[in-house]
């Protein structure tokens, strides 16, 4: 047991995500998770994690898009948040342009129900070199999937739902080699069960009393995933954990 102490100041909070290696990951791509998560494991409040965030949380939330070649993230967070495209700064852009990356990471949503209005934002203002891609199954409506086509890149991972290793290999395929996924729940669940969550950037939120909802959903019968502490950060009452997936377990 050790106490944890203030330590240096960290001149910018991006800083230690920029500067992990991700360049190695177990599997054709690496995966980050990063959730937001009051004193009691809630995920939302009132079905939107708005209220969950604090200020220095919505900067690095913004910020770490700037690590990723896609964001991922499941529908039904898109529904609820009202989802736009990525938006980085002048910044931040050219540092991914001088790395020869795009300057702005396309979002990919997984949907089977493909039940989205097609006018909005996150599909009509994506960014020529980042368009919105759709990953859905097989099984999903064709007219729906046909009408996804004419505003996103549509990409079907599984028969009769989208299947987490063949949705991350058809992103590594895409040249997609680090991938963020900002949720929800049951989508970064589905990731963990399949074991393909390689990081999980956390921030603990100084409030209780939210949904009845945790970070991570994993399906029934899924075993534990064990993740080694790797940073940890705080501003005001706000603490950042950095895990990794340990390898003990395997
Ligand atoms: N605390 C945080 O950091 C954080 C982050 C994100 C979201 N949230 C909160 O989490 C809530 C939403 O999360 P959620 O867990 O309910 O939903 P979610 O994970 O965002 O999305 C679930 C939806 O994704 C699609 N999906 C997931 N797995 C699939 C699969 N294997 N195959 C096909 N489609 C799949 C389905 O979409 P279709 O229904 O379209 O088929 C499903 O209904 C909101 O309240 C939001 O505010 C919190």
């Amino acid at each position: 047991m050790h106490e944890l102490e203030r330590g240096a100041e960290v001149p910018d909070a991006l800083g230690p995500y920029l500067a992990v290696d991700r360049s190695r990951p177990r599997h054709e791509c690496w995966v980050t998770g990063h959730m937001v998560a009051g004193l009691d494991g809630t995920a939302a409040v009132a079905g939107r994690v708005g209220s969950l965030s604090t200020t220095p949380d919505q900067a690095l939330f913004r910020r770490m898009r700037q690590i990723a070649d896609i964001v991922l993230v499941g529908a039904e967070t898109v529904r609820r948040e009202g989802y736009g495209c990525v938006r980085l700064d002048e910044k931040a852009r050219s540092q991914r342009r001088a790395q020869g990356r795009s300057a702005t990471p396309p979002l990919a949503v997984v949907s089977r129900s493909l039940a989205f209005d097609w006018t909005a934002n996150v599909f009509a203002t994506a960014p020529a070199d980042a368009p919105t891609h759709v990953i859905t199954c097989a099984a999903a409506d064709p007219e729906r999937r046909a009408r996804a086509a004419e505003v996103a890149e549509v990409v079907v991972a599984g028969d009769e739902r989208v299947e987490p290793v063949v949705a991350l290999r058809a992103l590594a395929d895409l040249g997609h080699r680090v991938v963020l996924c900002e949720g929800g729940p049951s989508w970064l669940g589905e990731l963990v069960a399949a074991d393909r969550l390689d990081e999980l950037c956390l921030s603990i939120s100084p409030m209780m009393g939210g949904d009845p909802l945790p970070v991570s959903v994993t399906p029934p019968g899924a075993g534990l995933a064990q993740f080694a502490l790797e940073g940890a950060m705080l501003e005001d009452d706000t603490i950042f954990l950095r895990y990794e997936r340990s390898h003990d377990d395997r």
